[in-house]
């Protein structure tokens, strides 16, 4: 079938979070280490990225490694370290010819100094392009961020910087790591799991979520496609009545 002749462009979300699952689960299927499937997630990230600004989706948000990600054992750990610099090193040539920015998201100053860096150069280098935003999510958790804004914001009530009036939802956002990000129309997650794992658990208030078996490393352009049809089918009330949508 073919989803993309299907898809209304005009409709299409301006972004798009997806927590990338199951890839251990397909490396172990193939007989091999858990690192092995999160190499070939990579590829999905390539294709997807691709996918997504082909679209016109203008943030992608993925992700890449949780708070709670640390407790795995130090050798994956240190492969999906590894990996990631790899990969933005790799990439940082096709980020630069598809104008794609570079933006993450999450306590990124308890990443190794070599990610830190190689994080660093590429999100100046890629500061311009506007295309579409490729937002990864490192040493994330909603809790940790939230919990973040709160001692941001008490701080400054505290010092009279600002009054406990003051505090609203805007406020809130705006001391979150996803500050200027829109909040995501939809979020994906494969692998079969119905769970949103600490993930943008304030800006998914609305969203629209999309789970499907595939595995990570699997979940490719066509798997994004129908992800979004299925999102423009369905109806977003924000809480009002169908008939107020008009
Ligand atoms: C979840 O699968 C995946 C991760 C924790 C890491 C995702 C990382 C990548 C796809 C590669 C690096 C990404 C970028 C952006 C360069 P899992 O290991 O929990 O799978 P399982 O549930 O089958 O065990």
């Amino acid at each position: 079938m073919d989803y993309l002749a299907q898809i209304d462009k005009k409709k299409t979300p301006v972004h798009v979070a997806i927590i990338m699952d199951g890839n251990g689960r397909w490396a172990k299927k193939q007989g091999h280490e858990r690192l092995y499937g999160h190499n070939f997630g990579v590829e999905s990230v390539r294709e997807v990225l691709k996918a997504s600004t082909d679209l016109g989706i203008k943030y992608l948000t993925l992700y890449a490694f949780s708070t709670e990600n640390w407790n795995r054992p130090k050798e994956e750990v240190d492969g999906l370290m590894d990996l990631l610099v790899r990969s933005i090193a790799n990439e940082i040539d096709e980020l630069m010819s598809s104008d794609v920015r570079l933006l993450t998201i999450g306590d990124t100053e308890g990443l190794p100094a070599s990610c830190q860096a190689e994080l660093k150069s590429a999100m100046a280098k890629t500061e311009n392009n506007k295309t579409i935003n490729l937002v990864l999510a490192l040493n994330y958790s909603s809790r940790w961020e939230i919990t973040n804004a709160l001692k941001q914001i008490s701080r400054k009530v505290s010092s009279g910087e600002i009054k406990e009036a003051d505090v609203n939802d805007q406020l809130i956002s705006d001391h979150l790591t996803t500050k200027g990000i829109p909040d995501p129309e939809l979020i994906i997650r494969t692998s079969g799991e119905h769970r949103l794992s600490n993930f943008l658990l304030w800006q998914a208030a609305y969203s629209e979520f999309y789970f499907c078996e595939v595995l990570w490393p699997d979940f490719k352009r066509e798997d994004l496609f129908k992800a979004v049809l299925d999102y423009q089918s369905r109806e977003r009330r924000f809480g009002m009545v169908s008939e107020q949508l008009t």
